[in-house]
C-alpha cells in the first residue's frame, strides 16, 4: 500500500476520518494508476478524481469549523487553497503536457494529503474533543 492507513491518521471525527479515509484511497488508486504505467487519459481521471473529492472534503471541513467558532478558520481555509491550488497547477501542467506523474509527484500527492491531516487537521480535534462537535453538522 502507497499510503497506509494508520492510527496516527485518525482525528477521531467519524465523518472527518471517513472523508481521509476515502482521500488515501483514491491517492492509492492514483498510485496504481502510475505504477501499471497506464495511460494518460487514466492518469487525468484519477487526477480528476482527486481534485473533485478533496474540494468537497475540504468545504465539509471549513463548515464544520465554521460551525463550531474555529478560531483558527482563516489559516485553515488559506492552506486548504494553497493545496487546492497546487492540485490545480499539476492538472494543468500535466494537460499541457509540461509536466508528467513521475514517482516524486506521487510522493509529493502523499505528502500532500498525509502533511495536512497530521498538522492542521488534527488540530481541529484538539479542538472539538472538549467541545463537542457542533448539533446539526453532518454533512
Ligand atoms: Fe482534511
Ligand atoms: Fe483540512
Amino acid at each position: 500500500m502507497f499510503v497506509q492507513w494508520n492510527r496516527t491518521l485518525h482525528i477521531g471525527i467519524p465523518k472527518v476520518d471517513q472523508e481521509h479515509q476515502h482521500l488515501v484511497a483514491i491517492v492509492n488508486a492514483f498510485h496504481d494508476v502510475h505504477r501499471r504505467g497506464a495511460g494518460r487519459e487514466k492518469v487525468f481521471t484519477a487526477l480528476n478524481l482527486l481534485m473533485k473529492y478533496v474540494e468537497i472534503h475540504f468545504q465539509h471541513e471549513e463548515a464544520l469549523m465554521e460551525a463550531g467558532h474555529y478560531p483558527a478558520l482563516e489559516d485553515h481555509r488559506k492552506e486548504h487553497e494553497d493545496l487546492t491550488r497546487q492540485i490545480f497547477d499539476l492538472y494543468a501542467r500535466c494537460k499541457r503536457g509540461q509536466a508528467q506523474i513521475t514517482d516524486e509527484t506521487m510522493e509529493f500527492l502523499k505528502h500532500w494529503l498525509v502533511d495536512h491531516i497530521l498538522g492542521m487537521d488534527r488540530e481541529i480535534q484538539r479542538y472539538f474533543s472538549c467541545r463537542g462537535i457542533p448539533k446539526g453538522w453532518e454533512m
